[in-house]
């Protein structure tokens, strides 16, 4: 079996468990978790890591440098790094909080304790071909220009 598949099947199950005893991620309440236990339905099956077959998981040491900058610049430049390749790559913070409840599968991930992790990224292959056009408009109420002048001073 996939190692992938081998800690998603003992995450799943006891993300389960936990929530059949009423003890969900942090920021879902039972409502948002039954919903996305629906989506599993009609979305994709595996709501918890995508059904990704590879995971990357960029971590950085807490109180060294900026820990919190360098994972995101690692996670975006990967997410590009995937593109370019043809690959797929599905950015996801839920397995996070799913996580936290579970400290002892979390350490099979042998991430040490100190350090700082900003999301999951999961990648490989894509399933499905995706087409998007490049959003090249912004509305301009959403770009706060400043505009000062000299009686500001
Ligand atoms: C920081 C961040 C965390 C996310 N966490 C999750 C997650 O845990 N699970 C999930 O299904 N999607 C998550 N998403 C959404 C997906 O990564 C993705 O943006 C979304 O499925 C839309 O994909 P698309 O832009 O390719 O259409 C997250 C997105 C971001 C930016």
């Amino acid at each position: 079996m996939e190692q992938i598949d081998y800690f998603r099947n003992i995450a799943y199950r006891e993300m389960e468990r936990l929530a059949a005893q009423g003890l969900y991620p942090e920021g879902f309440g039972k409502e948002a978790y039954e919903d996305m236990k629906r989506w599993e339905k009609t979305v994709r099956p595996d709501m918890l890591f995508c059904g990704a077959p590879h995971i990357l998981i960029p971590h950085a040491p807490l109180g060294r440098g900026e820990p919190v900058q360098d994972v995101v610049i690692a996670g975006t430049y990967f997410e590009l790094l995937c593109a370019s390749r043809g690959l797929g790559a599905v950015m996801m913070t839920f397995p996070l909080s799913v996580l936290n409840l579970m400290p002892e599968i979390k350490a099979m991930l042998e991430i040490p304790e100190e350090h700082y992790i900003g999301m999951m990224i999961g990648f490989g292959y894509p399933q499905i071909p995706y087409a998007r056009g490049t959003q090249r408009t912004v509305e301009q109420k959403r770009v706060h220009r400043l505009s000062f002048t000299n009686s500001d001073t």
